[in-house]
């Protein structure tokens, strides 16, 4: 089909003069900056990852498809990294956590891949979704009754943060306490470098605590449905699972849940539109999966070999960043009409193929349930900084909010539990 190869990029062996993945994240306004690439490289653009490291950014809808399809040609395991394989990317790089291989789901790739998935597809679709939702919900109401009498919260540290571990964590059937200890050891890993290593441990530790009791005594929770599935073979095989879904879920929904709330607080037309009645909460979360996908840019696929995508000649051993937010934002498949967004769900922010987020069902319900009871509960809730002094993690990967600091009178009680 294609002709020759485009010659070879000269900028392919130096980050020199491109643009760092961190600084499209923190920018005001990335959608300008993947304009700007796209202009200059066409759909799939060379950037910078940290210095001295480079990889390709796939922003095209098309060729993300492409990409996320076709493991054969595109690996999910990092191993397969040239600049790993080289010592270009040093062991202790700062992309170590997202990008180096483990022994997952997430780093392998065909059958081993679906090996360990399915016991992950089973898990999801064993879920009680009412049961989930009453115990987010109730979960939601406590973090609200924690701060009520302040009259002031910070909606991401106070409760955006919290949500998502809490609620997975119950469904691997831990209680308050060893959530709570899971929770702060999370805190831990992602904090200051002295106690994240114990952080870590402490996050483990938790979870093969909860595997050795639930082996004596198997429930309908996701930890004894781990242990029963024949896919996973060994005691490592299961922790690891439980680790890969609730660090995989953390982050993400933390971002989804903060990035709606901070959208109801400083877009008075999504405010409008959602306490008006003119936009359903769901199409509210779909219109933020469009806008801010909270992967914006997900690591990462390898070339298995020599190819050619989005007219840039890929070479074996090349990382390509799955560029969710331009993909999304791509002008072949969207004019940047908001009004075609409300009930259409061909984002990318679950990214597509065999590695497509497998929690979108529980994600929804713990994020539609979290911003529920927020809107319910503090009805009069006001941001209490200017919306453009909202800053931002950094992160070459996410843009979250570090804060929301907001105020509001007496919560209202909490609304009666329904149905799912
Ligand atoms: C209950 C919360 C969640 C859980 C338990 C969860 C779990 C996971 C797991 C285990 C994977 C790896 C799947 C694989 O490699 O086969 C994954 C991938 C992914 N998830 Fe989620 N997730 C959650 C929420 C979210 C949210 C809220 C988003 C964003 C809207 C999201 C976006 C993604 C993306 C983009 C991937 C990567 C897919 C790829 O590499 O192609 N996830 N998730």
């Amino acid at each position: 089909m294609t002709s020759s190869p485009p010659p070879v990029c000269p900028a392919h062996t130096t980050t020199a003069g491109l643009t760092s993945l961190s600084e499209v994240t923190a920018s005001a306004d990335p959608h300008s900056v993947y304009r700007r690439l796209r202009e200059e490289w066409g759909p799939v653009a060379r950037v910078e990852l940290e210095p001295g490291v480079a990889a390709w950014l796939v922003m095209g809808y098309e060729e993300l498809l492409t990409i996320t399809r076709n493991e054969k040609l595109y690996s999910r395991d990092a191993r397969n990294w040239g600049d790993f394989q080289t010592g270009v990317v040093p062991p202790d790089s700062g992309l170590g956590p997202m990008m180096f291989w483990r022994a997952n789901v997430i780093g392998a790739d065909g059958e081993e891949h679906r090996r360990l998935r399915r016991p992950l597809d089973d898990g999801v679709s064993s879920i009680d979704q009412r049961r989930l939702r009453r115990s987010v919900q109730a979960m939601c109401s406590d973090l609200i009754d924690g701060f009520a009498d302040r009259g002031r919260a910070d909606l991401v540290a106070e409760y955006a943060q919290s949500i998502p571990l809490l609620a997975i964590a119950s469904l691997f059937g831990l209680d308050m306490a060893e959530r709570y200890e899971l929770l702060a050891g999370l805190a831990a890993l992602f904090g200051s470098a002295d106690d994240s290593q114990a952080g870590n441990r402490r996050f483990e530790e938790v979870l093969a605590d909860v595997m050795n009791a639930r082996r004596s005594a198997l429930s309908d929770d996701l930890t004894s449905g781990f242990l029963a599935h024949p896919d996973l073979r060994d005691d490592s095989e299961v922790l690891q699972s439980m680790v890969v879904m609730i660090s995989a879920g953390q982050e993400t929904t933390t971002i989804w849940i903060a990035r709606t709330l901070q959208l109801m607080l400083t877009d008075p037309r999504f405010a409008g539109r959602m306490r008006g009645g003119r936009l359903g909460i769901d199409d509210a979360l779909d219109e933020v999966l469009w806008r801010h996908p909270p992967m914006t840019h997900m690591p990462a696929r390898y070339a298995l070999r020599d190819t050619e995508l989005g007219g840039q000649r890929i070479r074996k051993g090349d990382a390509l960043i799955l560029g969710l937010a331009a993909a999304n934002d791509d002008p072949r498949i969207h004019d940047g009409d908001p009004s075609a967004e409300p009930g259409n769900r061909s984002h990318l922010a679950w990214s597509a193929g065999p590695h497509a987020c497998p929690a979108r069902i529980p994600a929804r319900l713990i994020t539609r349930t979290a911003v529920e009871t927020a809107l319910h509960r503090l009805p009069d809730v006001r941001l209490e900084i200017p919306a453009d002094e909202i800053a931002l993690r950094p992160s070459p990967w996410t843009r979250c909010p570090v804060s929301l600091p907001v105020t509001f009178t007496r919560p209202l009680s909490p609304a009666p539990p329904h149905g799912a």
